[in-house]
């Protein structure tokens, strides 16, 4: 991500990107697709200091993952600023076309309502709906941010052909793009644009569901750093200028990967994990669909 994006050495969980319109969204994310209890997991991840969770439809725990964050806050937490919880939800491609997304937003806005809650980020969850239903999609989420029921709004596994239709449609151009990201898979023509557009690259699966946690660059810098496999993982992704958005249902890990402030890759080892790309998705990445 370009410099603006770059993250300043040292930070921490408090630390956030800004989007173009100007909020601030925070640097590392907390996952909860295939969550078992959601609730209790982003709990967890609220009470070890995360502040942003990432939620969708598809996961069906849009109301769990709010009732968390009513709850630890008591009502309580800030609307804006340190301390404040982001929270992302996602719209299917099969909810995709001008009233299917109407109707699948007002209900998603429905549910945070009931919690008090506004989602902070809205995606487009894929690109698989087709151009015309895409672009209908992306037009909703800009008529429900105009109208104030959504805060920001971006897309998820959008390749470059696809950034590039919303802005040949003359529309503005996402927040964000969300997007399959790990050393295995670094998408990098889909980085570039996004850096020269703007567009705040989100990564999903940063620790590849502990995939390649044996991979021997991977346990040679963990040993360097006296650190474990989805730490270097995830620090990687942060010193990329990513957020990344790791998931656990495990109280341990949930801390853990969010331990991640006292050590710094070296541009000795960003260069080493740099090598380690091989186009190796471990989940969908439908960013090459029509
Ligand atoms: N937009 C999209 O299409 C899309 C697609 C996939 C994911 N996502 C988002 O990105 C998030 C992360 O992706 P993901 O959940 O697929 O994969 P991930 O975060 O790379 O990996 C999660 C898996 O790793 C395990 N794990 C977590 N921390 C660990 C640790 N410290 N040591 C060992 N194992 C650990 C978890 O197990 P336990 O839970 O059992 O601890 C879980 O099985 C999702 O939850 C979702 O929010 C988006």
């Amino acid at each position: 991500m370009g410099a603006e994006h770059a993250v300043a050495s040292p930070f921490t969980l408090a630390s956030s990107v800004k989007l173009r319109n100007g909020a601030q969204m925070p640097r590392l994310g907390f996952g909860v697709f295939q969550s078992t209890n959601a609730k209790a997991s982003t709990a967890h991840a609220l009470t070890m200091g995360y502040r942003h969770i990432d939620s969708a439809r598809y996961y069906h725990n849009e109301e769990e993952v709010c009732a968390a964050v009513q709850k630890f806050s008591g009502g309580n937490l800030p609307n804006e600023g340190t301390g404040k919880v982001w929270l992302t939800t996602k719209v299917m491609g099969q909810e995709h076309g001008t009233d299917q997304t109407n109707k699948a937003v007002d209900e998603s806005v429905a549910i945070a309502k009931k919690y008090g809650l506004t989602w902070d980020l809205f995606l487009l969850h894929d690109p698989t709906a087709g151009k015309q239903k895409r672009l209908e999609a992306w037009k909703v989420l800009i008529e429900k941010r105009d109208q104030g029921l959504i805060k920001s709004i971006g897309v998820s596994n959008f390749g470059v052909k696809h950034l590039e239709q919303i802005k040949e449609a003359g529309l503005e151009t996402p927040e964000v793009n969300q997007i399959e990201l790990h050393p295995f898979l670094q998408q990098r023509d889909i980085v570039e644009y996004c850096e020269k557009e703007g567009i705040v690259v989100e990564a999903y699966c940063p620790i590849l569901r502990g995939k390649r946690f044996d991979d021997p660059t991977l346990v040679e810098l963990s040993k360097k750093h006296s650190v474990t496999v989805p730490q270097i993982l995830i620090r990687w992704s942060l010193q990329k200028g990513f957020v990344p958005l790791p998931k656990s249902d495990t109280p341990g890990r949930i801390q853990a990967n969010a331990d991640l402030w006292d050590f710094e890759l070296d541009e000795g080892d960003m260069q080493q994990m740099e090598k380690l790309d091989e186009g190796y998705a471990v989940s969908w990445n439908p960013v090459n669909v029509e």
